[in-house]
């Protein structure tokens, strides 16, 4: 499996199929890790122009298999990972993987001693078998419902 799949740099015709990719996760895979009133507030784009603005402002990656973008990541210039989502039908395949080492290839590139992800309940044991440790606990607001995440950090060098 790994062999198919592909990473490639994010372009501007990636937003609705990350959009796409962004809410299934959400709504399939975090739905057993949260209440479906989080799930119903925390799978909403209601801008699609901001999205692709954000996408497009900062290093992002696409996951491919046979030409069909499967998940998505990305890395700020403070060394957040902000995004990391994988489709429900392809969980499980080390996509996830292979986009963290294309973030991490880059993270060495400019020199970060950190990265950081606001990982979410669902997405914690996939960040913690990557040598990512939770540094706290926090709850975050979104559209009136509160949510746990975890921020969680790893160090190089
Ligand atoms: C978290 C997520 C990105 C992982 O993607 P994935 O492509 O399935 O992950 P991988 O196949 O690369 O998994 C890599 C390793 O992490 C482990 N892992 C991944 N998710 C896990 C989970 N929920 N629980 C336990 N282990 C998990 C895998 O078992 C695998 O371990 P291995 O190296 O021993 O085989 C994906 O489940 C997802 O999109 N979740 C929903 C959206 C979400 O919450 N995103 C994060 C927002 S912060």
């Amino acid at each position: 499996m790994n062999e198919r799949i592909l990473i490639r740099p994010y372009g501007p015709g990636d937003a609705d199929a990350t959009i796409e990719i962004f809410l299934c996760a959400i709504r399939q895979v975090s739905s057993k890790d949260y209440l479906p009133a989080q799930i119903e507030a925390w799978a909403q784009v209601e801008d699609r122009g901001l999205w692709a603005e954000r996408r497009i402002s900062r290093p992002a990656w696409i996951a491919e298999i046979d030409g069909k973008p499967v998940g998505f990541s990305d890395l700020t210039s403070d060394g957040c990972l902000d995004m990391m989502f994988v489709h429900p039908e392809f969980q499980g395949l080390g996509i996830a993987s292979r986009l963290l080492s294309r973030v991490e290839e880059e993270a060495q590139k400019l020199g970060f001693r950190r990265i950081y992800a606001e990982a979410s309940r669902t997405a914690r044991p996939f960040f913690e078998r990557k040598g990512f440790r939770v540094i706290t606990k926090q709850i975050v607001e979104k559209r009136g419902q509160s949510l746990e995440n975890f921020l969680m950090e790893k160090l190089y060098g």
